[in-house]
């Protein structure tokens, strides 16, 4: 919200691909712009066609955020590479949230945008530390960018929260000195949950996207249930036990409504529960 406060002015355009993690949406509102979604294809590759023609001269920003929330897409260097000669050409600051970025499976690397050159001072890189040491809720997060641009979303963020508790700020520190083992090691146990995860829903009927990062899957739901992804999600609260977030929430168009995500970000013992009530599942 800060470093869109601080880049946009009333009207300005931002580029979002969907499916998008659902702030995206509200942080453009609230500051002003006018968001241009772009859709991904059907495994998540960049549409170049549908990128190319969102830009114009209205286009301030693009958000970007790999490892993606919700399809756990891990954008690629020649995927990026194309975003950052757009952005060059087109004078747009590249807002690229990486929350996830210790999150990637299968020996993938995840690549920070503002490592291309010609992206350095045209990008702000979001993290944080909720996902990497497990503290959701505690709200840490940070944003790096060049001077100007830092400067402005520093004076947007004191009237936002003023800042994040000392406390946890302080104990978020702690966790940036542990080794680089603690890194795979957390890696490791996802990929571990994913696995087991894709299996489950496979086994369940669900069309599963294989995530690369994050710790999500997005799913297609079922043929034939005559319900929306809403009414599905809360049938299988109701009857299954088992929660499910609705696809639209992440898609402003139609195919959302056909979709829903589920986390691995749980005790393996809940992961286990689920499975077993998928499998009582009687459809
Ligand atoms: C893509 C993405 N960005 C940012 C956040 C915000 O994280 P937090 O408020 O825990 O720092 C989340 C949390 O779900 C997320 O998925």
């Amino acid at each position: 919200m800060a470093a869109m406060l601080a880049i946009i002015n009333e009207g300005d355009e931002v580029i979002i691909f969907e499916p998008f993690y659902e702030s995206y949406g509200p942080d453009s509102a609230v500051s002003g712009a006018i968001p241009q979604f772009v859709p991904l294809n059907d495994d998540f590759s960049i549409n170049e066609e549908a990128l190319v023609s969102a830009f114009n001269k209205k286009t301030r920003a693009l958000i970007i955020n790999t490892p993606s929330n919700p399809c756990g897409k891990v954008f690629t260097k020649d995927e990026l590479k194309l975003i950052a000669d757009l952005c060059a050409e087109h004078d747009v600051i590249a807002v690229s949230d990486e929350i996830y970025e210790y999150i990637v499976f299968d020996d993938r690397k995840h690549i920070s945008i503002a490592s291309f050159d010609e992206m350095r001072d045209r990008t702000i890189t979001l993290s944080g530390f909720s996902k990497t040491f497990s503290v959701t809720g505690w709200r840490i997060g940070f944003a790096i960018a060049e001077k100007t641009l830092s400067s402005a979303i520093r004076k947007a963020h004191d009237f936002l929260t003023v800042g994040a508790p000392t406390p946890l700020q302080r104990a978020c520190l702690a966790g940036l000195s542990f080794p680089d083992s603690y890194y795979k090691e957390i890696a490791g146990m996802y990929e571990k949950r994913r696995n087991f995860l894709y299996n489950t829903l496979t086994n369940a009927g669900f069309r599963c996207h294989m995530p690369q990062g994050a710790y999500y899957i997005l799913v297609d739901m079922p043929e034939g249930t005559g319900m929306d992804d809403m009414a599905f999600a809360r049938y299988l609260i109701d009857k299954v036990g088992v929660a499910a977030v609705p696809g639209s929430s992440f898609y402003h168009s139609e195919p959302g409504k056909h979709k829903l995500r589920f986390t691995f970000s749980k005790k393996d013992e809940t992961l286990q529960e689920a499975a077993r009530r998928l499998e009582k599942w009687d459809k």
